[in-house]
């Protein structure tokens, strides 16, 4: 194991490594180009066609991505995708960004991971190693992965290797390549491969003990996210009743420069991460018989948020004797965040779908998002209206649920009749009492 752990390295080090990712989605595709484009030679799997045939043609199916890296690293046959997953023994590392995401009864859905592992099993060869990103609760590794990578023979941690690494990145803004990567490996020679290889990609490598500790570490920045969003949240709930701007205050305690980060209220909370992960631990943690209170409680005042921010609509426009049947609403962004084209799990969509209950007529723009087809919860079909004079000045009120940096919001304020700004967008461009914040 010794020599061959050593030559592993090596082939990573001189990039003569064939890297391998599966799943080429929002985590995949840039993991993809980041190998890429750090000199390895990339094969991404995916049982996408249409993405595998995107990717086949240099083009980049994320809008907020930048495609001409990918369509170099394609036309240089540095990148290519395929549906063959017999591919996988031509590997050397194999790195797993399949979606985790909640079933019905909000359970962990192990399918996609369990299904990955089932397509790479029969190709399995003595020193390759297989990385899982997915997000996932501590044991997955260890507990689903390891004994289906088994299946043919091999043993992980004597014949190949196996780790896990949590994905960190943030869509939108920090490119994961920038970020410090956590890794834990089964045995000390599968983290010490893993690290060579992610060194290759991130400034910095993070090893820790063990691959339940690298799953840990992810969700604990997931839950501190969810539970320090829903207090916000709860003290922007207070603060509307007692006429204080939670903006200012969160601003104001953010100048303290220690012992306080700042979080931002908002309508809800949104993409594949912060309102699921949480439930990921909460699960595992009923085979030791705990509660997780605080994941739970956070859930909860997150949950709401979307009905709080139609309640404040229908007050505003009552104040102004209008009803929330019947009224115009034109909502401003429905990403799940600024900058993004996902739609996943946004609360804009639960918004939208109260609105309409109400007897709303809503419309939307958003300037990454086009359309808006059947998601996994929701049945919507709609299409994004140009941000023009008609669609502003038509409008009853105009919601702010996602602040996209391409929006004129001084306009906004100026030609709506009201604003309903949930994101604080409007921030110094006065509009009196016709901008109300919630
Ligand atoms: N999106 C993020 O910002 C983010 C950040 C950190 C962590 N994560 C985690 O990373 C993982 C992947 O998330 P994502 O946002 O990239 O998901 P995604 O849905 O954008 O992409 C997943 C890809 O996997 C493919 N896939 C599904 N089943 C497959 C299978 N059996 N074999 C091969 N490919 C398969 C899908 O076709 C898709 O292309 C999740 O666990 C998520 O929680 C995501």
């Amino acid at each position: 194991m010794r020599q061959e752990k050593r030559e592993l390295i090596d082939k990573v080090a001189a990039r003569r490594a064939k890297v391998g990712v599966v799943g080429l989605g929002y985590v995949g595709l840039p993991l993809s180009m980041a190998f890429g484009e750090a000199g390895f030679s990339v094969l991404g799997l995916d049982i996408d066609a249409r993405k595998v045939e995107s990717i086949g043609r240099g083009e980049c199916y994320f809008r907020h991505l930048d495609g001409a890296p990918l369509s170099r690293l394609v036309e240089s046959g540095r990148l290519e995708a395929s549906l063959d997953f017999s591919r996988a023994a031509q590997l050397d590392c194999v790195v797993i960004c399949v979606p985790t995401p909640l079933t019905r009864q909000r359970e962990p859905d192990m399918r996609f991971i369990v299904e990955t592992a089932q397509a790479l099993a029969p190709h399995v060869r003595r020193d390759q190693l297989f990385v899982l990103e997915s997000t996932t609760w501590p044991g997955t590794t260890e507990e689903v992965v390891k004994p289906i990578l088994e299946s043919g023979g091999l043993r992980a941690g004597v014949d190949f290797h196996l780790a896990f690494s949590p994905e960190r990145e943030d869509p939108g803004s920090h490119a994961s390549t920038a970020v410090p990567k956590v890794v834990g490996g089964l045995s000390p020679d599968c983290l010490e491969i893993a690290c060579a290889l992610y060194a290759s990609v991130v400034p910095r490598v993070v090893p820790v003990s063990s691959t339940r500790a690298a799953e840990m570490t992810k969700l604990l920045e997931n839950i501190f996210r969810a539970v320090n969003i829903a207090l916000v949240n709860e003290l922007k709930m207070l603060c509307e009743r007692m006429s204080i701007d939670v903006w200012e205050i969160v601003a104001a305690a953010a100048t303290k420069g220690f012992g306080f980060m700042p979080f931002e209220p908002g309508p809800g909370l949104g993409g594949h991460c912060i309102p699921i992960d949480p439930f990921y631990l909460t699960w595992k943690a009923r085979e030791f018989e705990m509660q997780t209170r605080f994941i739970e409680l956070a859930g909860e005042i997150n949950a709401q948020m979307p009905r709080y921010v139609v309640q404040r609509t229908q007050d505003a426009l009552n104040a102004r004797s209008q009803s929330l049947k019947g009224a115009q609403i034109l909502v401003l962004g429905v990403a799940y965040k600024r900058d993004v084209d996902d739609l996943r799990e946004s609360p804009a969509l639960k918004v939208i779908e109260l609105l309409t209950e109400a007897g709303a007529r809503v419309r939307y723009h958003d300037p990454l998002v086009p359309q808006i087809g059947a998601l996994r919860r929701h049945q919507l079909d709609m299409a994004s209206v140009p941000l023009d004079d008609d669609a502003l000045s038509s409008a009853d009120a105009v919601m702010i649920l996602t602040d996209h940096s391409d929006v004129d919001y001084a306009r906004v304020v100026r030609q709506a009749r009201l604003v309903i700004d949930t994101r604080n967008a409007t921030h110094g461009l006065g509009g009196g009492d016709r901008v109300v914040k919630a």
